[in-house]
């Protein structure tokens, strides 16, 4: 039989009709722990002689449909579902890495990731690098590196990292790369077909999609994640409950959809931005200027639903153009059926220092828009309009 297609698969692998009740809809097991029924199979339950569930911090039927689906669409053997996107860095670094390793890094980062990995991994011994991108790797790997961490398209200047070079560059070492797939989720990208070994997700994010749930979930070998489920997930503990895995089974089933709407919006919006006298610069993977748009063109479906601006007049501009909006929500996050827009100076990226953000690109004037599945005339219409009233009342 050939492999059924994506949107296809999103609907509907990872769980079949109930095979009790016949209920089409998986159900919430809303329980925190299952009775093994004996004192033998209990004992061989946790000796690991025999499969089932034993406790919600280890495993949910739930949280498994959702973490099948993942799998399936990633195309990894595997998944393992976490409480948030957090939870899931901390469980795949806190399970792999280890006093003298080297974690190297192409930044930037989601601000909370690179938070992570200076505050809490660097004070445990783990030696923590950053790199501006993948031609820095062959240099940069050692024998102390043992991972290789990267999102594609980058948080927040949509930068591309070409995962097939990681990919090449670290064939025949004993590295684990890391790719984020949040932003461009397995319906655009896949990193485990360009040979990294993990695909990350914040799966609040495109995931869930409709901004109701928060989780994480990791994409990859099934012996690795068997590792990350045993010390990762059982001891230290961030994982997702019964009601948020269904929620975002449910979100994932209509991925396809959305990504396809997302995508079109972005690209709408991002043509509309270029050009008016306020934006100094668009950041968006579509526009043939992007510095990333061939690779882009070769590992993305299509250029994702992310668009970020760099306004002339820096922070106050920003503080101005983003009071003006009325259809965008003030808020981070991303990947919601409303569009929302944040500064991330000020917000997702204000724990990084200030020669940090320079460095990386996240200036005051830099502004991040997550497109949503709204009508895009009406979103460029929002845009324009608190843009126009910026270009009347500075002089840009
Ligand atoms: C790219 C990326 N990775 C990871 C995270 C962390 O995910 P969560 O907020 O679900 O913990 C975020 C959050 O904004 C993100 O944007």
């Amino acid at each position: 039989m050939t492999q059924r297609r994506f949107a296809t698969r999103a609907v509907h692998s990872g769980h079949e009709p109930d095979p009790v009740t016949g209920a089409h809809a998986p159900p919430v097991y809303q329980t925190s722990t299952f009775a093994y029924g004996s004192f033998a199979r209990g004992r061989r339950l946790f000796a690991g002689e025999e499969e089932g569930y034993l406790y919600g911090r280890i495993a949910n039927p739930t949280t498994r449909a959702f973490e099948r689906k993942l799998a399936d669409l990633e195309g990894a053997e595997d998944a393992l579902a976490f409480s948030s996107g957090m939870a899931a860095v901390a469980a795949l670094t806190l399970t792999f890495l280890r006093p003298g390793d080297e974690l190297l890094f192409i930044g930037p980062l989601y601000g909370g990731t690179e938070g992570f990995f200076h505050d809490v991994l660097a004070p445990f011994g783990v030696r923590v690098t950053e790199l501006a991108s993948e031609r820095e790797l062959a240099a940069a790997l050692s024998e102390r590196t043992r991972m290789v961490y990267l999102e594609t398209p980058t948080n927040p200047t949509l930068k591309l990292i070409d995962l097939a070079e990681v990919a090449r560059l670290t064939a025949g070492r004993e590295v684990l790369t890391v790719a984020d797939n949040t932003f461009a989720t397995p319906y655009l990208t896949r990193p485990l077909e360009h040979g990294l070994t993990f695909a990350l997700h914040s799966a609040t994010k495109y995931l869930g999609g409709h901004g109701d749930a928060i989780g994480g979930v990791l994409a990859g070998p099934a012996a690795l994640l068997a590792e990350v489920r045993s010390e990762g997930l059982r001891h230290v503990g961030g994982c997702l409950g019964p009601w948020e895995s269904f929620l975002l089974l449910r979100g994932t089933k209509t991925l396809a959809l959305r990504m396809e709407a997302h995508c079109a919006g972005a690209a709408r919006v991002a043509e509309a931005l270029r050009g008016h006298p306020a934006v100094a610069r668009v950041f968006y993977p579509g526009l043939p200027e992007h510095p990333g748009h061939e690779v882009a063109r070769k590992q993305m479906r299509h250029f994702g639903g992310m668009v970020s601006l760099e306004l002339r007049g820096g922070l106050q501009a920003a503080e101005r153009f983003l009071d003006g909006l009325t259809l965008f929500t003030q808020a981070v996050s991303l990947g919601d059926v409303e569009s929302l827009a944040t500064h991330p100076a000020s917000t997702t990226h204000q724990l990084l220092d200030a020669e940090t953000r320079e460095r990386q690109g996240i200036t005051d004037g830099l502004v991040r828009l997550s497109v949503g599945i709204e009508d895009p005339r009406d979103l460029c219409d929002d845009l324009l309009r608190s843009l126009d009233k910026l270009a009347e009342s500075v002089a840009v």
